[in-house]
């Protein structure tokens, strides 16, 4: 399984990828917007510290422009990911980019069928929303079980990268239903590390030491 962390914040991308467990990152115009720098220099910025894949969102409506947006894109380093819509729009994109061998992640699913649709024209990934359709009432855990049924039954080979994860129980349970990757916020990667009896055995071991050096 994949962990992306889920920011613009180049301390936080930088203090996550240092654990070790970090494959990538993802970001969206709302998280670019927060650094209030320009999205090219910023994906640049973050090429130099990860290796690995680095999701772009492109900002047009139309077609024509978020092919344009994304060539630009993918010339800045050759981890960045095309990061598109869910639209009819954001679809002819995505099958001209899986053309050219061009990686996409596409974005704001909340239904299987859009999920279909993207690995039919190639997507690299898709981002189905879990914790916004948890929010309208609906279970979005469930989204992510019924894409792996369908893309196993065809042999998809585009990813489910599950994304609005707000907590530890969503990481986990998107394991057992079985994304290929899930993108966290810094937030959600540090509460993964959190157990009680971990910081209690490891206080007791630290107590008891200090007492065995009198
Ligand atoms: C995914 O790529 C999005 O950037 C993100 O996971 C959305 O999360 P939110 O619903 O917490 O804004």
């Amino acid at each position: 399984m994949e962990f992306f962390i889920d920011t613009g914040d180049l301390n936080e991308i930088k203090t996550a990828y240092a654990w070790g467990f970090v494959d990538g990152v993802t970001t969206n115009p709302s998280l670019v917007a927060k650094t209030g720098k320009d999205q090219a220099a910023l994906i640049r910025e973050i090429s130099e510290i990860v290796d690995g894949p680095i999701s772009a969102e492109v900002i047009s409506l139309e077609a024509d422009g978020m092919i344009k947006e994304g060539e630009e894109l993918a010339k800045i380093h050759k981890n960045v990911v095309i990061k598109l819509p869910m639209t009819k729009d954001g679809m002819i994109a995505c099958k001209h980019f899986s053309k050219k061998g061009i990686k996409t992640n596409v974005t704001l699913i909340f239904s299987a069928n859009q999920a279909l649709l993207a690995a039919k024209n190639g997507a690299t990934y898709v981002s189905p929303f879990v914790g916004r359709l948890d929010d309208v009432g609906q279970t979005g855990m469930d989204l992510i079980q019924e894409i792996r049924v369908i893309f196993n039954n065809y042999g998809f080979e585009t990813k489910i990268l599950a994304a609005s994860l707000r907590h530890s129980t969503h990481v986990k349970d998107c394991a057992m239903v079985g994304a290929d990757t899930a993108t966290l916020p810094f937030k959600v990667i540090e509460g993964l590390f959190n157990h009680p009896l971990t910081k209690n055995g490891l206080d007791q071991f630290m107590a008891d030491h200090a007492k065995s050096k009198k």
